[in-house]
C-alpha cells in the first residue's frame, strides 16, 4: 500500500473507524517493516530486563495487530494478557498472530474490541500496561471537556503549557494554534488517566512515543508538555499543579525510523528525523 494515496487528514477526521479501513491496512504494513519488529524487540527487552520477576497481569492499551502481546506471551509463559483495540480488523491480526504461536491461546489471552479511552473496563488489577506507538483518534463528535470533568489545576496548567512558547524563537518546534495544543493535551491526559485506572497502586506503564529527540534535549516547556500528557508531571506551572497519576522512573530514547509513521502523516521533513521514546512510569 502506498501511503501517498491516502489522505491521513481526511481519514482521522472520520475517527477511530479509519483504522477497520485504509489506515488499519497502512499500520499493518508499517508494523511489520524491519524498524518495528526492532522496537518492538528493545520494548520486550526492556521489559524483561526491568521486572525482576514476571508481571502476572498485563494490559496491551491499543493493541493493534497484537506484536508485543506475541512477545510478552512467549515471554510470559504464565502472565495473563489483555489486548484492547478499537480495530475489528487489527484485533482479527492479533488473534492469528497468537494463533501461530499456541492453538490455546485463549486461555491466557482476552482480545476486547473497544473504543478507548474506556473506563468501564476492570480497574486496578493490571501490574503491567503497554502503551506503544500511540495514535488514539477520538470520533468526531467527541469533546473531551464534555466526557471528563478535569481539575481546575488540569485546566490551568493545560491552559498554561498551550499559550507558553519557547523563550529563544529559533526553538520553537509548535506549529499548532494554542486550542489546538490545548485540545491534545488534555485528550491526552485523559488517556493517562485511564492507563492509571487499569493499572493497582505501584503498577508500572510502559509507553513507546514518537520523538524527534531523547528526553532530556527536549526544551524544558516541551518536556513539561509531555509529563503532562503521560499524567507525571510533578511540578507547579505558572502556579498551577495538575493531578499527578504517575511517577517517572526510566525514559531512554532510540534512533528509528518508525518516525515516519508520523511523516506520513504531517509530511514534514522535521519527522523524518529522531526515533522513539520507552518510558517506564510508576502508578501513583
Ligand atoms: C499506531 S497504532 C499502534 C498499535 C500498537 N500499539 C502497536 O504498537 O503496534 C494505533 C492503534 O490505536 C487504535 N486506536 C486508535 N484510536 C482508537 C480509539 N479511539 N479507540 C480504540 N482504539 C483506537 C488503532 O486501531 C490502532 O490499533
Amino acid at each position: 500500500m502506498d501511503y501517498r494515496k491516502i489522505d491521513f487528514d481526511e481519514e482521522l477526521e472520520t475517527g477511530s473507524e479509519t483504522y477497520n479501513q485504509a489506515l488499519g491496512k497502512w499500520w499493518l504494513q508499517q508494523s511489520g517493516d524491519k524498524a518495528h519488529a526492532h522496537a518492538y524487540r528493545k520494548i520486550g527487552q526492556h521489559i524483561e530486563a526491568f521486572f525482576p520477576s514476571p508481571p502476572r497481569r498485563i494490559v496491551d492499551f491499543a493493541c493493534g495487530a497484537g506484536h508485543m502481546l506475541g512477545r510478552l506471551y512467549r515471554l510470559y509463559p504464565k502472565s495473563q494478557l489483555l489486548g484492547l483495540d478499537g480495530s475489528e480488523f487489527l484485533l482479527e491480526q492479533a488473534g492469528e498472530r497468537l494463533q501461530a504461536l499456541e492453538k490455546d491461546w485463549q486461555g491466557r489471552v482476552e482480545l476486547i474490541e473497544t473504543r478507548l479511552p474506556n473506563f468501564d473496563l476492570p480497574a486496578g488489577r493490571a501490574d503491567l500496561c503497554l502503551f506503544i506507538f500511540p495514535n488514539i483518534v477520538p470520533d468526531p463528535e467527541d469533546d473531551v471537556e464534555d466526557e471528563h470533568e478535569f481539575l481546575v489545576g488540569d485546566l490551568a496548567a493545560a491552559e498554561y503549557l498551550s499559550i507558553a512558547r519557547e523563550p529563544d524563537p529559533e526553538e520553537e518546534t509548535v506549529e499548532d494554534d494554542p486550542e489546538t495544543l490545548y485540545d491534545a493535551l488534555l485528550s491526552d491526559n485523559f488517556i493517562a488517566s485511564n492507563l492509571r485506572t487499569l493499572l493497582h497502586k505501584g503498577g508500572f506503564c510502559v509507553r513507546a512515543d514518537y520523538s524527534n529527540a531523547a528526553r532530556d534535549d527536549l526544551t524544558q516547556l516541551v518536556q513539561r508538555r509531555l509529563a503532562f500528557e503521560e499524567g507525571s508531571l510533578g511540578v507547579s506551572v505558572n502556579g498551577h499543579r495538575a493531578k499527578q497519576y504517575f511517577k517517572l522512573v526510566d525514559c531512554f530514547y532510540c534512533e528509528s525510523t518508525v518516525l515516519e509513521d508520523v511523516y506520513h502523516q504531517t509530511q514534514d521533513e522535521a519527522d523524518k528525523e529522531g526515533g522513539y521514546l520507552v518510558t517506564t512510569l510508576k502508578a501513583l
